[in-house]
């Protein structure tokens, strides 16, 4: 029952106790005897009614009670529910910083390992690189030993050899950096030149004018030599043009650098039967990069093809093997 209703039942109830009250007042007036049971019959009408309110209220406050209970307890299940689905999402989001960390750590260490690895490997270079430049007279900047250059480690165990052996003829294949530095020893020594073999006319003309800033273009000669087919067995390779080497015997120190293995497979191997095998008796080969598959390929192939010759392994960054006559 509403407000509204309980207000009428007692407006109704009000009514009937004025209703009766005014008539016990006319009957008294009257000096009627039924007064007595008229006023009984009022009080019993008033309580009656106070009563039914009282019920009627009761009723209304019960209900409205339970609804109140109701909402309580729909408050309290959506609480509940709130708080289970905030500790789910607790626990997803604890769960993708902990993946996440891990990641970072692994990705951390990868990094920390990489860069231990490089510095390892960058210090030797940079002492040979020190040593080397320390061992020279340079007179101009030289382009950076990275990438397409040989490395520090190599160029200064050739550079070492060549004051030690004083060869009268140094070849190469790839002109670069290295030519103008082997151009150094030769001026130094005073015996010998260098022939830098390239198929890069553009790299030719580049490292003629590095020796002429160095000052040791009378020492070096660029040769430029175009890439063409070289049938060998029943094999084809891109080698450097023959006539570019047809005057080349004797070869003290042999530098196999090119060509770039982008011009095909084994790109090194003619190296071997057309040129190692004109080394001088106490001449040596030198092929770098040695540590890649194809260049290991070729290297084996050499030692297994050529006769009398003899391997030695140098622990530089990129690879190196040497290759000698046997003695005796
Ligand atoms: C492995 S690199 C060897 C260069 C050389 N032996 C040296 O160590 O400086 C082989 C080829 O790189 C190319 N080259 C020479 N100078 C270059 C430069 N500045 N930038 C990119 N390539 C170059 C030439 O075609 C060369 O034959």
């Amino acid at each position: 029952m509403s407000l509204r209703t309980l207000r009428i039942v007692a407006l109704i109830l009000g009514a009937a106790v004025t209703a009766a009250s005014a008539g016990i007042i006319a009957l008294g007036a009257t000096g009627s005897g039924a007064l007595p049971q008229a006023l009984t019959l009022i009080g019993i009408v008033a309580m009656s009614g106070a009563i039914a309110l009282a019920a009627l209220s009761l009723a209304h406050l019960l209900r409205a009670n339970r609804r109140v209970m109701q909402t309580l307890d729909r408050l309290a299940q959506d609480r509940q529910r709130d708080h289970a689905q905030l500790l789910d999402q607790v626990d997803q989001v604890r769960t993708a910083l902990t993946e996440q960390s891990q990641a970072i750590h692994r990705g951390l260490t990868w990094q920390l390992n990489r860069i231990n690895g490089e510095q390892k490997r960058l210090y030797p270079e940079l002492e040979a690189l020190i040593d080397l430049r320390a061992s020279l007279p340079l007179r101009a900047p030289l382009p950076p030993l990275r990438g397409w250059a040989a490395s520090p480690d190599v160029l200064k165990w050739m550079t070492t050899w060549m004051r030690d052996h004083q060869p009268r003829l140094v070849t190469e294949c790839g002109s670069g950096t290295s030519t103008v530095l082997f151009g150094y020893l030769a001026q130094q020594t005073g015996v010998g030149r260098v022939v830098a073999l390239e198929h890069d006319q553009r790299y030719a003309k580049q490292t003629r004018e590095l020796a002429v800033r160095h000052g040791v273009a009378e020492w070096v000669e660029v040769r430029d030599a175009r890439l063409q087919p070289w049938q060998h067995g029943d094999e084809t390779w891109d080698w450097y043009d023959l006539t570019a080497t047809e005057d080349l015997d004797e070869i003290g120190l042999l530098f196999v650098d090119g060509p770039p293995v982008s011009s095909g497979k084994l790109a090194r191997y003619p190296a071997g039967p057309l040129l190692v095998t004109r080394l001088a008796r106490d001449g040596i080969a030198v092929l770098d990069d040695a540590r890649r598959t194809d260049e290991t390929r070729v290297s084996d192939r050499w030692l297994k093809e050529i006769a009398g010759l003899d391997r030695e392994r140098l622990p530089t960054d990129k690879g190196t093997d040497v290759f000698r006559h046997l003695l005796g």
